[in-house]
């Protein structure tokens, strides 16, 4: 058989056509996905993303729970007419402590990505608790339960460490901290805010569902919605980026 009419061998028998194909595509795989297991520039880093603090983390969950991804993306594509209407296209630090991600499929209500400090607190409590009385033709559903949960405090240090099983870097001083830090952050004038200042810096504690008691998963998700899309200074990188 010379060199040419061997391939006749693949070209008979399927089993072999077939682990040939595989053993290929396993090659080239290998080839292009290792090392991007190791390069440094496939990881961008960028100033001021930081971990979720353990409400907002809850406030996420309930999110995913309640499957707003269903209607909402978080993830603005750099074409002219998102950018305009939603802010700086989304980069990928933006969600790498997203475990899973909430880039969503479909819109149908409008990209949440950068919604934080668009609207007040009193605004979210309103329109999650009943959406058509700010948006009167809004198909989005209420979720006024969310004021009478309380947040399950049994569950958040878990939560912390399976992120951190999975690559989020979470202290074990903020893990151990979880329950006190979910209660400071809707409690602004607690004894404790100094110190959860210093484990998540520059995040935002308020009373989020403007009511008085214990954590309410209203809280939780506001103090989420809050945050998305503040932890990056464009003003900043778009300096930096001209400097380039
Ligand atoms: C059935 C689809 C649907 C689901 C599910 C849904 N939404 Fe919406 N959402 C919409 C639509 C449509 C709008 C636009 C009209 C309005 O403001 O109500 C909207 C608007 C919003 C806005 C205002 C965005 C802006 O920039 O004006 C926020 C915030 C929001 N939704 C959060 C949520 C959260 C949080 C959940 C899950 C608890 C959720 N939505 C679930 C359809 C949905």
């Amino acid at each position: 058989m010379s060199f040419w009419t061997r391939h006749q061998i693949f070209e008979k028998n399927s089993i072999v056509l077939i682990v040939g194909i595989l053993l290929v595509i396993a090659v080239g795989g290998l080839v292009e996905i290792t090392p991007l297991f190791y390069l440094k520039s496939t990881i961008e880093v960028v100033d001021g993303v930081r971990p979720y603090t353990p409400l907002e983390l809850t406030g996420r969950n309930v999110y995913v729970r309640e499957g707003c991804y269903l209607c909402h993306s978080q993830m603005i594509r750099p074409l002219r007419d998102e950018v305009e209407r939603y802010g700086h296209y989304s980069l990928a630090a933006e969600s790498m402590f997203d475990h899973p991600f909430q880039w969503g499929s479909k819109r149908t209500g409008p990209d949440l990505a950068r919604v934080g400090a668009k609207y007040s607190d009193e605004w979210h409590v309103t329109h999650l608790s009943n959406p058509r009385a700010i948006v009167p033709q809004s198909v989005m559903p209420g979720y006024r339960f969310l004021a009478e949960t309380e947040v399950n405090l049994n569950q958040i240090a878990g939560h912390l460490r399976t992120n951190r099983a999975i690559g989020v870097p979470y202290s074990e001083d903020q893990i151990l901290n979880a329950v006190a830090d979910l209660k400071t952050q809707t409690d602004p004038d607690s004894a404790e805010a100094d110190a959860f200042a210093k484990r998540y810096p520059k995040a935002v504690a308020r009373n989020f569902d403007g009511k008085a008691g214990a954590p309410t998963e209203m809280d939780a998700l506001i103090a989420y919605l809050q945050m998305l899309g503040t932890l990056v200074d464009f003003k900043l990188y778009n300096e930096k980026a001209n400097l380039r």
